[in-house]
């Protein structure tokens, strides 16, 4: 078997922008700690890996002010995925400064989404990428839409994308809570579309600037795609040291989102 055989033993592993970035900023504010620490973290790990990140405050703000996710404005969709790939630089600068092999893959060069979702993305790169032993490191983008002109496309968006695409992997999605939390602020340890029901009250968007959704987004996007595989996926704090590591090193924690 050579290494493109062996193709589900993917990790893709998303870190939210509340993590790495000062979300409640209104112009981009990375949390450079936050982000070396991560980095440490993700440097231990050895199998094939894809990293996607939020855009946080260097992209929530800026597609609010110029409402990108109702009108099409040439101008400001520049302006925020400039932004996003600012975050995108210091995240891969620091994965490389703790050793990792990461390279950065803008969505806006490889993607076209058809009304906010994605169509069609490029992926040859990626499989050679992986074959070859970089860190395909992709994040929240605003992309070209058959419909609208561009759409913002989320972080959440990419991840269970890119699992199908891919055939399969682990997914974790490290963000600034313990996971999906129910009215007490326990973390509920499995969520099904049998049970989403009921438990849906308790999810809402983001305490800060989201433009994609918050954590109801989240879980969405999961539930959709356990429907259609078998993929069950985490969300965990990544804001706790050593979660990353945990997730990793195959600790199923946080919440699981499964058929
Ligand atoms: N039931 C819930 N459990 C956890 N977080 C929730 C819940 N409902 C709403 N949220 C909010 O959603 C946020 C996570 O979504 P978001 O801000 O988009 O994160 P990220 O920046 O990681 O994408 C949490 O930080 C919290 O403010
Ligand atoms: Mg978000």
């Amino acid at each position: 078997m050579n290494a493109s055989d062996d193709i589900t033993n993917i990790t893709i592993l998303k870190i939210g922008g509340s993590i790495i970035t000062d979300k409640d900023a209104n112009d981009g504010a990375a949390n450079y700690d936050e982000i070396e620490r991560i980095a440490g973290e993700i440097s231990k790990h050895k199998d094939r890996l894809i990293i996607v990140h939020g855009a946080g405050s260097f992209g929530h703000p800026q597609a609010k002010k110029y409402a990108l996710t109702e009108k099409f404005d040439a101008k400001g969709a520049l302006i925020t995925h400039e932004s996003v790939k600012t975050l995108n630089r210091i995240v891969v600068e620091s994965l490389k400064n703790a050793g990792v092999d990461a390279v950065g893959v803008h969505p806006m060069g490889s993607t076209v989404s058809e009304n906010d979702r994605i169509s069609q993305m490029f992926l040859d790169n990626i499989h050679l990428m992986l074959d070859n032993g970089f860190v395909p490191v992709l994040h929240g983008d605003v992309v070209m839409d058959i419909k609208l002109g561009t759409s913002v496309l989320s972080g959440d968006q990419i991840v269970p994308y890119l699992a199908v695409q891919l055939g399969g992997a682990r997914i974790g999605i490290g963000s600034a809570k313990d996971g999906v939390l129910d009215d007490k602020g326990d973390t509920i340890p499995t969520i099904t579309s049998s049970n989403f029901k009921d438990i849906k009250k308790y999810i809402g968007g983001s305490e800060s600037t989201d433009v994609t959704g918050g954590m109801l987004g989240k879980v969405g996007e999961l539930l959709k795609l356990c429907e259609t595989s078998s993929i069950t996926s985490y969300i965990f704090n990544a804001g706790k040291s050593g979660n990353v590591s945990r997730f990793l090193g195959g600790e199923d924690i946080g919440t699981a989102i499964t058929k």
